[in-house]
């Protein structure tokens, strides 16, 4: 028996929620915008790459994140007392790598889901969000979840931390589009962090936190406007957009085009724009395609939020 995990790409941070916010992402051409990984019974470990970006991954598995999430996996299983087979993995890398999708964050996710489903459950939604985590934390230098959470649970996500419960999920509106732009260029998360101050003035932490509360207030008020309107990034932005040729006029021509809200997904390059109609959406998508795309590597797609997230579905 076989079992397949698909996990969607994701938009880290959401402009306004540095670290604590994150939405999953469904293309609505049906086109896969994710990882997917799949299991079957083995004598022992082996990982095998395909795919589109399957040529960026370390050419020794014994280094790919997957290998490593199976390797975790089997450390806190015999630090519990279980002994589980070998399996043989297969990880179909559909989202490039560096891009500020959650690429890895969505490898992570769907590597722990098929494992989980493959071992018979042994670990709860809790102890699987720990996991990866950790896993996260050791690709981009600092754990965070606003990537894993919303790619395994799906929706918008706001990270609580606590025990028990690692993200909450929000209300959404669902006649929102998301139009997001990969221009192609790769960017690392450790350096898109690296760069940013390590001391906030107070003026930005007052406004941080008053986007924050407004905007999670207007989501369960269902407010659009208002929370369209907290959607700006007084933390990251300021300092990553040096690093993405053309944010400022990718910006100004979707905000001038309809766009509720425009963005750097995660740490970027990737941008994405908000609309509340579908033609808007569109016509923001053809530019973006055609001005913020510096090569064959990059895309444009317009998604809704994936209410799904991660599950692993079993084949005889
Ligand atoms: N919150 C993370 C960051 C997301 O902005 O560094 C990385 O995808």
């Amino acid at each position: 028996m076989s079992f397949t995990a698909y996990a969607p790409a994701s938009i880290g941070n959401v402009s306004l929620g540095f670290d604590l916010l994150g939405a999953a992402l469904k293309p609505l051409d049906g086109s896969k915008l994710g990882d997917q990984v799949e299991i079957v019974a083995a004598e022992e470990f082996s990982l095998k790459v395909s795919g589109r970006f399957a040529h960026k991954l370390p050419s020794d598995p014994d280094t790919n994140i997957v290998t490593r999430c199976y390797q975790h996996f089997m450390h806190v299983c015999q630090q519990r007392g279980q002994s589980i087979p070998a399996c043989a993995m297969t990880l179909h890398k559909n989202l490039p790598i560096g891009s500020g999708l959650g690429s890895s964050a969505s490898s992570i996710v769907a590597a722990f889901v098929a494992l989980n489903a493959f071992y018979d459950s042994p670990f709860d939604n809790y102890a699987l969000l720990v996991m990866m985590g950790e896993l996260e934390g050791q690709i981009s230098g600092s754990v965070h979840y606003d990537n894993v959470a919303p790619c395994y649970l799906g929706g918008l996500t706001l990270m609580a931390e606590q025990a028990e419960q690692i993200a909450l999920q929000l209300p959404v509106f669902d006649d929102w589009y998301w139009v997001v732009c990969y221009s192609g260029i790769s960017v690392s998360t450790a350096q898109a962090r690296d760069i940013l101050p390590k001391q906030v003035d107070m003026k930005n932490v007052i406004q941080f936190g008053r986007q924050l509360a407004v905007f999670i207030d207007a989501m369960y008020r269902q407010d659009r406007s208002l929370a369209a309107s907290m959607m700006h990034d007084v933390l990251a932005e300021p300092y990553r957009k040096s690093l993405l040729p053309k944010f400022d006029e990718s910006r100004q021509f979707a905000m001038s085009n309809g766009a509720l809200a425009f963005g750097i997904s995660g740490s970027g390059p990737t941008v994405f724009a908000v609309c509340d109609d579908l033609a808007c959406a569109q016509s923001i998508n053809q530019w973006l395609q055609q001005n913020y795309v510096q090569n064959d590597t990059g895309f444009s797609h317009v998604c809704q939020l994936d209410q799904t997230g991660t599950v692993a579905s079993s084949k005889i």
